[in-house]
């Protein structure tokens, strides 16, 4: 008898979910190794997987071209009132959305294998972890989460027979009806798509895509958008940060967890390698932080994922080597390049293009092809565990007390190198007209500017004005053991379209100069934006940067300014009532230091 015998809600969950979509055959997954190995065997089988001859149990899968990236535009946030989803949600009513998907649902996994996978996000058993329970029709989907997530029988164990778990219900919605052959990548056309969450039940419903955060429902959907909502009402908070910890020659540490949108280089500031001697970095997680307050008052962070899913594409051993070294072996590759000896590749990537290789569309490929080898948003999944800079305490039940919160985004001009907030209400501030150009994570115009606030904007359960509040909220609770807050934009460009700041390694200038902060050795000048160092005031010993650049990437510019308070006056007004005063106030006190300078 299966331990989840002993649950009945989740049996009965279960069961129901197999009489709507009728699959061949219901399995229970037990997260062992020998059963990734038979999946993985049987995908390699029917065509879906290809062994890498380079990398020990790596495999490369091609998506289908229409199946690529998260669809934002079929990503749901349903409550029964519309307000409550807010204007950055896309809403139907749940009675509705349910009734289209069921329909959709109904009969969707015939000639497939119903996967029951239990799954803990967070070390289990610790106080800050959560259970989901995601049923697939996809074996893909089960090897990522074995990856991305703690899976398995103990998880069940833990549950008990009345233990709370968040249902994750996904297909890919290609029913194999009698005589349909399969293909490598079964998924529904786009208008099928439908990725929903009920943030009121605990309920995440995704239907039609195959692909990363469509498809793995712990991550975007549990982590995020469903565990934003749970972290309103319990008091806690579910944030898209990384989160790292820098150690001082001296040996005090810091912990850092920092917010930036889809592919603008969370993963590689997680994984940092400081350039300034006597400093070390480790990671404790590149995308999603779970924090609550300890005992001592003091914010705790964990990280809810147990694997990475990165951005493939410009990851090198020039830009990211650690993230390099996590990809040896036990990796799964999406949408990259087939080498033909047997290896992945990807535009970006260290050496020479291979001479020839097969593209993320399965044709033949040269270097001087007309597009790219492997899609933009090409993924890897790799183990947290593989990572040679993991912290060794990034599985500690209690996590690691957060002292700097950083947020940022992809901007080009205007937006200085670092500005520190003033105050709680302030950073909240900078955290609510966060903006950046938009990338190939999400499906839609590439280069277009957005505002991104927290980098939550494809990821916040309820009403984002709510949310700002939250924060508030929680800046009140933790007082003066809050953590400080900054807002960093590592991607200026010049006049020739050049970056200004070299970034990666490099930035961990910038972070020392934040520590300095926090503990009152470093100066820092007050403009109408915020505090911003002086370049004397920053390490740039050993950095070939002229004096020109510098000054330009810490100037502000007031006119420019001027014209960003009217573009959040604009992105505030579409809140209405739901904008918390203090946000309001936050956007008079700058323009009133602007029309002073
Ligand atoms: C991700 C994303 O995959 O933010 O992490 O899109
Ligand atoms: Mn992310």
């Amino acid at each position: 008898m299966s331990a989840a015998s002993k649950h009945e809600r989740l049996q009965a969950w279960v069961a129901e979910m197999a009489e709507m979509c009728r699959p061949d055959a219901v399995y229970w997954c037990d997260g062992s190794r020998d059963e990734y190995d038979r999946l993985m065997a049987a995908m390699v089988a029917s065509g879906s997987a290809t062994p890498l001859k380079k990398r020990p149990n790596s495999f490369l899968f091609r998506s289908d071209p229409s199946d690529v990236a998260r669809v934002e535009d079929r990503t749901y946030i349903s409550t029964p009132e519309r307000i409550e989803a807010g204007p950055t949600n896309n809403w139907v009513h749940p009675d509705e959305l349910k009734a289209t998907m069921r329909k959709l649902y109904d009969g969707c996994m015939q000639g497939r294998t119903m996967y029951v996978i239990p799954f803990s996000m967070g070390p289990i058993g610790s106080p800050i972890s959560k259970v989901g329970i995601e049923i697939t029709d996809s074996p893909y989907v089960v090897c990522n989460m074995h990856i991305m997530t703690r899976v398995g029988t103990k998880v069940l164990e833990t549950l008990g027979t009345d233990g709370e778990f968040i249902p994750c219900m996904h297909s890919v919605g290609a029913p194999l009806t009698p005589g349909l052959q399969d293909v490598p990548w079964p998924c529904a056309p786009m208008e099928k798509k439908y990725i929903s969450h009920f943030p009121d039940e605990n309920l995440i419903w995704s239907f039609g895509s195959g692909y990363g955060g469509n498809a793995l429902l712990g991550k975007k959907c549990l982590s995020l958008r469903i565990a934003s909502a749970m972290a309103r009402r319990e008091g806690w908070m579910a944030e898209h940060m990384l989160i790292l910890r820098l150690t001082s020659p001296e040996g005090r540490r810091y912990h850092i967890a920092a917010a930036f949108p889809s592919a603008c280089g969370k993963t590689n500031l997680a994984m940092l390698q400081p350039t300034i001697p006597g400093w070390k970095c480790e990671t404790i997680g590149d995308d999603i932080a779970w924090m609550k307050i300890g005992p001592d008052g003091r914010l705790y962070a964990i990280n809810p994922e147990y694997g990475f899913f990165g951005v493939a594409p410009g990851t090198s051993y020039e830009s990211n080597p650690m993230a390099m070294e996590s990809l040896k072996e036990n990796c799964i590759f999406t949408n990259c390049v087939l080498t033909d000896d047997g290896d992945i590749w990807w535009e970006g990537m260290d050496g020479d293009p291979p001479a020839h290789g097969i593209d993320w569309k399965g044709r033949d490929w040269t270097p001087g092809s007309a597009e790219v080898g492997a899609h933009a948003n090409a993924r890897f999944t790799a183990p947290a565990r593989q990572c040679p800079c993991i912290c060794p305490d990034w599985e500690k039940p209690e996590g690691v007390p957060v002292d700097i919160f950083v947020f940022g985004g992809r901007r080009a001009g205007v937006v200085p190198l670092v500005t520190e907030a003033f105050d709680w209400d302030h950073g909240v501030f900078l955290g609510a007209t966060a903006s950046s150009e938009t990338t190939a994570a999400n499906i839609g115009d590439i280069g277009a500017l957005r505002r991104d606030p927290f980098a939550m904007k494809p990821f916040c359960g309820y009403n984002m004005g709510d949310y700002f509040q939250h924060w508030l909220a929680m800046g009140d609770r933790l007082g003066a053991k809050a953590p400080r807050i900054f807002y960093v934009n590592w991607f200026r460009k010049d006049a020739r379209g050049r970056f200004m700041w070299p970034g990666f390694g490099e930035n961990s200038r910038v972070l020392k100069w934040m520590c300095e902060r926090i503990d009152g050795r470093a100066p820092a000048v007050s403009t109408p934006i915020g505090l911003l160092p002086e370049a004397k005031d920053l390490d740039l010993s050993g950095l070939d940067i002229s004096p020109d650049d510098m000054r330009e990437l810490l100037r502000v510019d007031v006119d420019a300014y001027r014209s960003e308070a009217d573009s959040v006056e604009k992105h505030f007004a579409q809140f209405g009532r739901r904008l918390p005063a203090r946000m309001r106030r936050q956007l008079d006190a700058l323009r009133d230091r602007l029309s002073r300078s």
